[in-house]
């Protein structure tokens, strides 16, 4: 999957490079609608996805994943921040300019019952993006319909169907062909798989696999379903309360996580190894996730860390790259030694630095 390289350097190239992003949707509350508060739904959270990479987004329910998800593709004005895809600021970008970017980047949604047009037939569906953006005949469109239909799996002869017509898995393939349309590069699945059977998701996943490997495509996939996750994904985001806690490489996360919250994550997760599995201790982290409108002083998850000192109640940790490849925001997780060629960690606390100056 992971093949994309600079030329001249066996890194690969970043695809999406997301500063210190913030999205806060504001509180209203009395007679007048005063602005009394913000939710702080994405708070300050920095990382790159690379050009041909699945990078897995997961954290438990209203962390900010879908919100961070939506604000990367400037589904939202977002708060703070910005999200350079191929050297362009999305998040800065005029109405016009935004509008000639959008076929680069596109989502695929949880439930494609509600993102589809009831009232509208498959062809229109998938063409639609294609009336806005091209200026392709009726009989190239056409053309086109097809080319998408047969690469998501979709039978021609439904073209003229409506989407009630169709199972939950073909519809989410119908969401999948309209994303493809453009030709886009970056396509955000924000829980592609989680409304469907358990017996339609491993299909679904597949498609979107064999997708990657035919048309280059990076995905930032969110998911709840760990397990999915670690098939899926080549790194690994883990947010929580509206920050990233670790960024790793799946295999390294999966097998040894850093953050305290990690741990206790990824604790749940059967093993597919029955060794491991015997052995497997499952943490299970008292209290509640506090409000996004009021986040706690100092580190966001210091109320329930089960290894909390004094200083996280002061202040709050940067992500930065403990081993190779590895970012973590925990006071009590300490760079090895500094990695020869690697500053990654580096290069996040600063561009974190001048986000926060901004
Ligand atoms: N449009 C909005 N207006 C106000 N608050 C919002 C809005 N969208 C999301 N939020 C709040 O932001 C926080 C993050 O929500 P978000 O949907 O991003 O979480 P999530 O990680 O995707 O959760 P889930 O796993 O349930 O999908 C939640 O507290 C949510 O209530
Ligand atoms: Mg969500």
């Amino acid at each position: 999957m992971l093949d994309a390289a600079t030329p001249g350097t066996d890194k690969p190239r970043k695809l999406v490079e997301i500063t210190d992003l913030k999205m806060h949707f504001p509180i209203r509350s009395g007679l007048l609608r005063r602005h009394t508060g913000d939710i702080k739904a994405v708070d300050g959270v920095t990382f790159d996805i690379y050009e041909g990479e699945t990078l897995g987004l997961v954290g438990e329910s209203g962390c900010g994943k879908s919100t961070c998800g939506r604000a990367i593709l400037r589904l939202y004005e977002v708060t703070g921040g910005s999200v350079v895809i191929e050297g362009r600021d999305i998040a800065a970008l005029g109405p016009e300019e935004l509008r000639k970017t959008r076929p680069t980047m596109q989502m695929v949604f949880q439930d494609p019952q509600a993102s589809l047009n009831p009232r509208m037939t498959v062809a229109d569906i998938i063409g639609e993006p294609l009336n806005e953006h091209t200026t392709l005949s009726s009989k190239e469109k056409l053309a086109r319909i097809y080319e998408l239909m047969d690469q998501v799996g979709l039978n021609r002869a439904f073209a003229n169907r409506y989407p009630h017509e169709f199972s939950g898995g073909q519809r989410q393939r119908i969401g999948i062909a309209r994303a493809l349309a453009l030709n886009p590069k970056f396509i955000v699945c924000d829980e592609p798989i989680a409304a469907l059977d358990v017996s339609i998701q491993a299909q679904v996943v597949n498609l979107l696999e064999d997708l990657q490997d035919k048309l280059g495509l990076t995905y930032l996939f969110i998911s709840h379903d760990l397990s999915m996750v670690r098939h899926i994904a080549d790194r690994v985001a883990v947010m929580y309360l509206g920050r990233i806690v670790e960024l790793s490489p799946r295999d390294d996360l999966y097998e040894d996580p850093l953050h305290p919250y990690a741990k206790a994550l990824l604790s749940a997760v059967p093993e597919p190894d029955p060794a491991h599995e015997a052995v497997r201790q499952r943490i299970i982290l008292q209290g509640d996730v506090p409000s996004p409108a009021n986040p706690p002083k100092g580190c966001n998850f210091c109320t329930r860390c089960p290894e909390v000192q004094p200083l996280c109640h002061q202040q709050d940790p940067d992500l930065i790259e403990v081993r190779p490849g590895r970012y973590v925001a925990c006071h009590f997780v300490k760079p090895e030694k500094p990695t020869a060629g690697s500053t990654g960690g580096i290069e996040a606390k600063e561009r974190n630095q001048q986000g926060e100056r901004r």
